[in-house]
């Protein structure tokens, strides 16, 4: 039984076996009532979520389990200041499992390092958001048979917005590619960037309009403006948008993807479109996550790798995370946390949010 903060936590054999339980939940119909009647699925949510909470929720019961937890960090002791340290380790003695989403980037990794029952992270902060990828991985290869070879467009909020980070690195350890659709300050971040080309020696290319990418998007994957997470500049950004004009010009094989919530970036009359794969796709979470926990808590074989990040070897000192969203800015005891990755040994990262760090003035050896 492991954790699951990253997709990398899953190895390739793992993946593997949730999407094929996965196959058999859908099936059957996702009944399933008696594989985890015993279990107990704690649910923390610290941020506003509808599908992520409700689909482990439906995903625990259906199976047979049951659920506590909160819907609101305000209803709960976190209100008086409780840490996540505290908070997670208490909830372990009264859980076998957790699911947490939370605001600050890292803050997931910080849980399961102190909780003692395995933690699914249900999205932190503008960093990762696992299972929403497990979903979309598993909707890609339902219908289009495969995900090696595929092109997928992501648009929208590349910045901020989570599902992005964790699709386009999955898209290229699968062997998919990855076209970028974004305005000016909401780009994809450089370290999923790095980690596409030099972890996986993938292919994640930037157009400038939608447009540009219709005649090879296998997918379009459209994603909402993240307003709680952007500065004033950005909140009134002109993304992309897919509506009835733009059907016409797409190709028949082409899906439209959505995590949703959506607010205006796929039009009403979208919906009708034989190609319209949100609500389905959605759908498909509750099949997922009952795979994810059904393997999680049931069976011994499914594996828990760690993220591949070791110490800087250096003696050089890198400074504090600046990111204000990553979780260093919000937990005092936090340690600060350098790391390197093999791919991209020369550029240090935080360990929690994985924005890069710069050196900073003093040297341990005083020197
Ligand atoms: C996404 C999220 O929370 O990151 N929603 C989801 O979990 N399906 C996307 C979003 O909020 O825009």
């Amino acid at each position: 039984m492991g954790n699951l903060v990253s997709v990398d936590n899953l190895s390739d054999d793992d993946l593997e076996a949730l999407f094929r339980r996965a196959d058999v939940f859908h099936r059957s119909g996702q009944h399933a009532p008696d594989r985890l009647s015993d279990r107990l699925l704690a649910v923390l949510f610290y941020e506003p979520s509808t599908r992520t909470r409700l689909s482990f929720e439906s995903a625990i019961l259906r199976l047979g389990g049951r659920v506590l937890g909160f819907a609101d960090a305000g209803s709960s002791s976190v209100s008086k200041g409780e840490t996540i340290a505290d908070t997670v380790r208490m909830i372990g003695g009264y859980s076998d499992a957790i699911v947490m989403r939370h605001p600050s980037a890292g803050a997931t990794q910080l849980a399961a390092e102190y909780t003692s029952v395995p933690l699914v992270s249900g999205g932190d902060g503008s960093h990762l958001h696992p299972t929403q990828t497990l979903t979309d991985l598993y909707y890609l290869r339902r219908v289009k048979g495969r995900i090696e070879g595929l092109t997928v467009a992501v648009a929208g909020d590349l910045h901020a917005g989570r599902t992005v980070h964790s699709l386009a690195t999955a898209l290229a350890r699968l062997g998919a590619r990855t076209v970028c659709v974004a305005p000016q300050g909401l780009r994809m971040p450089d370290y999923v960037i790095d980690e596409v080309e030099k972890r996986y020696g993938g292919r994640i290319d930037s157009v400038e309009r939608l447009d540009d990418c219709l005649p090879e998007a296998d997918a379009l994957y459209m994603t909402r403006l993240q307003r709680e997470r952007l500065p004033e500049s950005l909140q009134h950004a002109e993304i992309p948008r897919v509506d009835g004009d733009l059907l016409r010009r797409m190709r028949r094989d082409t899906v439209v993807l959505h995590p949703l919530p959506r607010v205006d970036e796929i039009a009403p009359e979208v919906d009708e479109d034989l190609r319209a794969g949100y609500f389905e796709q959605a759908a498909g979470g509750v099949t997922v996550r009952m795979a994810l926990l059904d393997l999680m808590l049931s069976r011994e074989e499914f594996s828990s790798c760690a993220r591949p990040f070791r110490p800087p070897a250096s003696r050089d000192v890198y400074n504090r995370c600046d990111n204000t969203g990553c979780i260093t800015h919000r937990e005092g005891y936090v340690p600060h946390r350098p790391v390197v990755t093999d791919w991209s040994p020369e550029q240090p990262r935080c360990g929690w949010c994985e924005l890069p760090l710069v050196q900073g003035a003093l040297d341990l050896e005083g020197g």
